[in-house]
C-alpha cells in the first residue's frame, strides 16, 4: 500500500514542470554551504576574520595574552595579588599560576580554571595591537607556535581556549557561539588568511 502511493506521489511529481527547479535550487544551496568552507575567496575570509578578531579582543582571551602579568575582569584591571610570569609563564614562587588555578573554574572561591592555567607566550602578546597585527601575528609560524593554520583552527577546541565559552560565575563568555567561530576558522583559513590593513 505504501508502495502504491509512493509510486503515485513520483508520478505526480514528475508531472510538474516546477520539479527541476526546485532541485536545482536545493542542491545550489547545498553547493553554497559546501563552497564557503571549501573554497571561499579572499573577501569572506576578511569578513569571516572581522567577527573572529571579536572574540581574540574580548577579555577572556586578552587578559591571558599579557607581556608580564595577567589581567582580571571585562575592566582588564591588574590582577590582585599581583602575580608575575617568571622563567616558564607559570608565575614565581608561591605565586604559582597552579596554586590557585586549577583544572576547572572553582565556585566556591570564584577563581577560574583549566588545565595547564598559563599566561601566553611573550611571543604571542595580545594586548595592544590592531586587529591587522594581531592578524599577521596569529600568522606568522615564528610568533604562533609554529603552527599552520589548519593547526591554529584545532588549537580553538583546547582546554585553555574553551575555557572563554565557560568562564565561571561572573565573567561574560566570548561573544560568538562556539561552533560558529570555528566555522568562521575555517572560511578564514579556506580564503587564504586575509588580513586588514
Ligand atoms: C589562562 C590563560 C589563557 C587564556 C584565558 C587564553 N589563552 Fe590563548 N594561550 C595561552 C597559552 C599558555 C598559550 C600557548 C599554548 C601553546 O602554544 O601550546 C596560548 C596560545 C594561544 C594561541 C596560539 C597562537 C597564538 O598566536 O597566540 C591561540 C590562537 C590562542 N591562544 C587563542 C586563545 C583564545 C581565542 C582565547 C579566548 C577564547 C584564549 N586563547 C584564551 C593562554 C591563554
Ligand atoms: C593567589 C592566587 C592566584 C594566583 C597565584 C594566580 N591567580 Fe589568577 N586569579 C585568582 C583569582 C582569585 C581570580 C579571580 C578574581 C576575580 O576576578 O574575582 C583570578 C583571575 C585571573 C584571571 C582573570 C580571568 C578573566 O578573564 O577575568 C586571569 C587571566 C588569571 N587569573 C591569570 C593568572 C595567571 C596567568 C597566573 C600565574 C602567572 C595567576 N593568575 C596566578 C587567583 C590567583
Amino acid at each position: 500500500m505504501e508502495n502504491r502511493n509512493l509510486y503515485r506521489t513520483n508520478q505526480m511529481l514528475r508531472a510538474r514542470a516546477g520539479l527541476p527547479i526546485v532541485l536545482l535550487i536545493v542542491l545550489g544551496t547545498g553547493g553554497a554551504v559546501w563552497g564557503q568552507t571549501q573554497s571561499a575567496g579572499a573577501g569572506e575570509s576578511l569578513a569571516a576574520w572581522g567577527k573572529i578578531v571579536t572574540v581574540l579582543q574580548h577579555p577572556r582571551c586578552l587578559n591571558c595574552h599579557q607581556l608580564n602579568s595577567p589581567l582580571q575582569e571585562d575592566s582588564r584591571r591588574m590582577h590582585i595579588p599581583h602575580v608575575v610570569r617568571g622563567a616558564d609563564s607559570h608565575g614565581v614562587g608561591p605565586m604559582r599560576c597552579g596554586n590557585c588555578h586549577n583544572d576547572g573554574n572553582n565556585l566556591t572561591s570564584r577563581t577560574p580554571g583549566a588545565p595547564e592555567w598559563s599566561l601566553a607566550p611573550v611571543s604571542m602578546l595580545w594586548q595592544g595591537l590592531s586587529s591587522g597585527d594581531l592578524c599577521r601575528m596569529l600568522n606568522d609560524s615564528a610568533r604562533n607556535g609554529k603552527r599552520s593554520p589548519e593547526a591554529l583552527v584545532e588549537h580553538m577546541s583546547s582546554p585553555l581556549v574553551l575555557w572563554g565559552w565557560n568562564p565561571g560565575p561572573g565573567l561574560e563568555p566570548v561573544p560568538i557561539p562556539h561552533a560558529e567561530f570555528i566555522n568562521l576558522m575555517k572560511v578564514w583559513v579556506a580564503g587564504g588568511t586575509a588580513c586588514p590593513k
